[in-house]
Formats: structure tokens, C-alpha cells, sequence
């Protein structure tokens, strides 16, 4: 997805200054796969990543009571697990290695209590230069109440966005039905 589609789904506010930060993992090739992850009802990973991040980004930077920098980054990589955990679309694109691990992984533990983990792990391979005890922190505890509560004040600022993200979009669905 280019960077004039991404502003078209988060708006002009302080977005420079965000894109500034997420360029070189939002332009990467591996981030850009997220685009085929199905996510939520009607979104995908990349889609729903790209919210948490900028809205995280915003509240943070316009606060100035957080560091914006992690919440940007935290919030585009906390749903970065290196496997899917729903069916794609027939036409997807991605490699065999994808699905194999979400196939292996229903046999363990759910997803909403395991994937913060395994997206912490993942960010780590892909990025190792962004490396952060604060944005390990935040991403493996985005699910709860599900998982133990954040350490630090950008997690739980990630969790809440998170949330709001989920539930845009399942109200966006309902909405959608109710006026069709
Ligand atoms: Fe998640
Ligand atoms: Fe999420």
C-alpha cells in the first residue's frame, strides 16, 4: 500500500511526522504482506496496524505525555505475528510458510491470549534496529485483560487503541447492514 493510500485511511493530522517514523518498516517488504492477513470483520492487518499506530501516534504526540515514537512503532507491529490466523482469500498471494504455522498453532494456545508474544518475537527477526524493552513490553500485553496488564504507560495507550480499532470496525459492519 503506497503512502498516499495510507493517508487517505488516517487523515493529514501530524501525519508526516508519523509516516517519518514507520517509513522503514511500513515500506518493508514483509509489513507490506499484512495486506493479506485477514484481520477483524472488514480489515486487514496492515489496515488495522496503520490505525492503532497513527491514533496511538496522535493522542501521544499532541499530549506530549508519552514517548510518540514507541507508541507509532508499537502500535503498527502489536498484530505482527508471523503467521495468519484466518482463512485468506482464494487469491492470496502468500507463501506456503504462512499457513502452516497458523495450522500448527490452533493445536496449542488460543490466539488472543498467545499472538502479542509471537508478533513481539517476529518484530525482533524483521527489525532487530528498533529493538525496545518498552515496544517488546507493549506489544506482547495489547490483549488485555486477556494477557497480564502493560508495564508502561504506552501499552496501556496501545491496548485501549486497539480496542477502539476492533470495535470501529465491527460497528462499521453493523452500520453498513443496518442502513442497506
Ligand atoms: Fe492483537
Ligand atoms: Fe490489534
Amino acid at each position: 500500500m503506497s503512502k498516499e493510500e495510507i493517508k487517505k485511511m488516517t487523515g493529514d493530522l501530524y501525519f508526516e511526522e508519523w509516516y517519518g517514523i514507520v517509513k522503514p518498516v511500513i515500506e518493508s517488504k514483509e509489513f507490506q504482506k499484512r495486506v493479506y492477513f485477514p484481520q477483524h470483520r472488514h480489515s486487514n492487518v496492515f489496515e488495522h496496524s496503520v490505525l492503532v499506530s497513527y491514533e496511538a501516534f496522535v493522542i501521544s504526540y499532541h499530549w506530549k505525555t508519552f514517548d510518540s515514537r514507541k507508541c507509532a512503532i508499537a502500535g503498527l507491529l502489536h498484530d505482527f505475528t508471523p503467521y495468519l490466523w484466518k482463512e485468506p482469500q482464494e487469491d492470496s498471494p502468500l507463501e506456503e510458510a504462512y499457513y502452516k504455522e497458523i495450522k500448527q498453532k490452533k493445536w496449542k494456545e488460543p490466539h488472543s491470549t498467545s499472538h502479542g508474544y509471537d508478533a513481539a518475537e517476529n518484530y525482533v527477526k524483521y527489525f532487530p534496529e528498533l529493538e525496545d524493552k518498552e515496544i517488546t513490553d507493549d506489544i506482547r500485553s495489547h490483549m488485555f485483560p486477556l494477557t497480564r496488564p502493560p508495564r508502561y504507560r504506552s501499552g496501556w495507550l496501545i491496548t485501549y487503541c486497539d480496542k477502539r480499532a476492533a470495535f470501529k470496525d465491527f460497528f462499521r459492519f453493523r452500520w453498513k447492514r443496518a442502513f442497506k
